[in-house]
């Protein structure tokens, strides 16, 4: 018995002859040849007009942006044609097109052509016979996955022209509305480079969301507030240091099967041990787009109140195991009472960001977060920054009622010399109040993941892309912000 015999790739290279019409060379050397580069149909268009002229092939997979120039043109002759005298077709359809490689062949002769800055080079020459003995470098230079790469390398380049240039305007530009536009909404390659080598010195930023309101929807607002800020691309660690666990659970950790049953260690083991580092006790999670890293609590946290109060320089001890982090963003979610945790975390903090709903008590409570604020300042030696106060469950329906409370919020920061200053952040920031968003933390998973699940339906999905808009609004101001601060040092 024989083995079936592998099917010779080659073999369409018999199936012409000298007396072989161009339309046959076309159908029987050049479509086969393409199949075998890795192009499908798609791929390319023969008799493709550019200008008064008709190429025979234009190839330019649909990957391939736009606005780029084509990969590759081809002009076919019958083989009783010299390819050699046809050079100036070639030559002529390079540089009309601005395509990067020219083939040109008769079906037994293939002349490749290089259009460097429209002087067009040949640079190799095939046979039938050198084509099947080396059709690796044949392939190197004309296959789809080089034309890919080609192209990813110049897009990439490319960017950096346009940003480079987009930012040199936004600096430029005598008004501020629009520079600020173009500035918030290019978070570079470039930029982002500039910034994480500064982070490196700086140290990103730590933040407390803090109010000592419960319920204003602080946690929600923390877990998806840090996957937007990694949308972006920073890299984010969310600390959990209220024995509630919301944001673990939000996050999909489960502080008993997860964490406590498998010998991981947590928030407590992080304040309590001195040997254990934030390394150990960071859990890294994964959905479709969104990556975040979480220092996990536990509900024991609730009944250590005097062993925190026991420790050496026990408003440090946050502090101290968050140096040398290299986070862009750190966020912890402290409990809502003024305890022994809250201190704790204001102490290892650069900033705070104050969440509140728009209603009487919650804005009323913004008085006392301020002076809880004052009294740990005294004994810090850098001052919190109060990043600004973020609207975290907005109802668009009470218009009038939501001015009132926008009021408020002015008078009693103003009333304050150390938050005179302070922002609410713009309206475009304001979470609105959706059941969406309430859901999620349910399933465990950041707001961003509703996209990517059959848990929801169209007019959800639609609903968390609403309110993830404004979450990436409240990003940028934060990165706006952090990069200012960078700019101040
Ligand atoms: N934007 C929102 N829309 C609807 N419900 C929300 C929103 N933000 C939070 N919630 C819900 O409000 C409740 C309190 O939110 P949570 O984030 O746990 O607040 P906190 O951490 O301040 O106690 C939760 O049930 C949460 O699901
Ligand atoms: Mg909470």
């Amino acid at each position: 018995m024989s083995l079936p015999q592998k099917p010779n790739p080659f073999s369409f290279l018999n199936s012409i002859n000298s007396h072989s019409s161009e339309a046959d060379i076309e159908k029987k050397i050049v479509i086969p040849l393409l199949s075998l580069l890795g192009y499908n149909n798609q791929d390319w268009q023969s008799q493709s007009g550019i200008e008064n002229l008709k190429l025979d092939f234009l190839v330019n997979p649909k990957q391939v942006l736009f606005n780029h120039p084509p990969y590759l043109v081809i002009e076919v002759k019958s083989p009783n044609n010299k390819i050699n005298n046809h050079r100036w077709q070639i030559n002529r359809y390079l540089t009309k097109s601005q395509a990067v490689f020219g083939l040109l062949t008769n079906g037994y002769h293939f002349k490749i052509l290089y259009n460097f800055h429209d002087k067009i080079i040949p640079i190799a020459d095939f046979t039938q016979e050198t084509i099947k003995t080396n059709f690796k470098d044949f392939a190197k230079i004309l296959s789809k996955k080089t034309c890919l790469a080609f192209n990813n390398v110049l897009y990439k380049s490319q960017r950096k022209v346009y940003d480079q240039l987009s930012l040199t305007l936004a600096k430029t530009i005598n008004n501020a509305q629009i520079a600020e536009v173009i500035q918030s909404n290019i978070i570079t390659q470039e930029t982002a480079q500039i910034k994480s080598t500064k982070v490196k010195e700086n140290q990103g930023m730590i933040i407390t969301v803090f109010n000592n309101k419960g319920g204003v929807g602080k946690t929600t607002m923390t877990m998806n507030l840090a996957a937007s800020l990694n949308y972006f691309g920073k890299k984010v660690l969310l600390i959990d240091i209220d024995a509630q666990a919301n944001l673990t659970t939000g996050l999909g950790i489960d502080p008993l099967n997860d964490v406590e049953l498998q010998n991981k260690k947590d928030i407590t083991h992080l304040l309590l041990e001195r040997k254990t580092t934030l390394a150990d006790t960071i859990y890294q999670k994964r959905w479709k787009n969104i990556e975040l890293h979480i220092v996990p609590s536990h509900i024991r946290l609730s009944s250590m109140e005097n062993e925190l109060i026991q420790l050496m320089d026990s408003d440090r001890v946050l502090l101290k195991k968050l140096k040398n982090h290299d986070y862009d963003f750190i966020f912890i979610d402290p409990p809502p009472s003024f305890g022994k945790v809250n201190r704790i975390s204001l102490m290892a903090s650069d900033g705070i960001l104050i969440p509140t709903q728009l209603a009487p008590y919650p804005v009323r409570a913004l008085e006392y977060v301020l002076q809880q604020l004052n009294l740990v300042n005294d004994i810090k030696d850098h001052p919190i920054d109060i990043l600004g106060i973020a609207v975290s469950m907005y109802d668009q329906r009470s218009s009038n009622f939501n001015g009132e409370m926008v009021e408020e919020i002015r008078r009693i920061m103003e009333k304050n010399i150390e938050t005179n200053k302070t922002q609410l952040f713009p309206e475009t920031t304001w979470i609105p109040q959706l059941n969406i968003v309430a859901k999620t933390p349910e399933k465990g998973y950041p707001l961003y993941e509703a996209e990517f699940t059959n848990d929801y339906s169209n007019k959800e999905k639609e609903s968390a892309q609403r309110a993830i808009e404004c979450y990436e609004n409240l990003a940028k101001e934060l990165i706006l912000l952090s990069q200012n601060r960078d700019i101040d040092f």
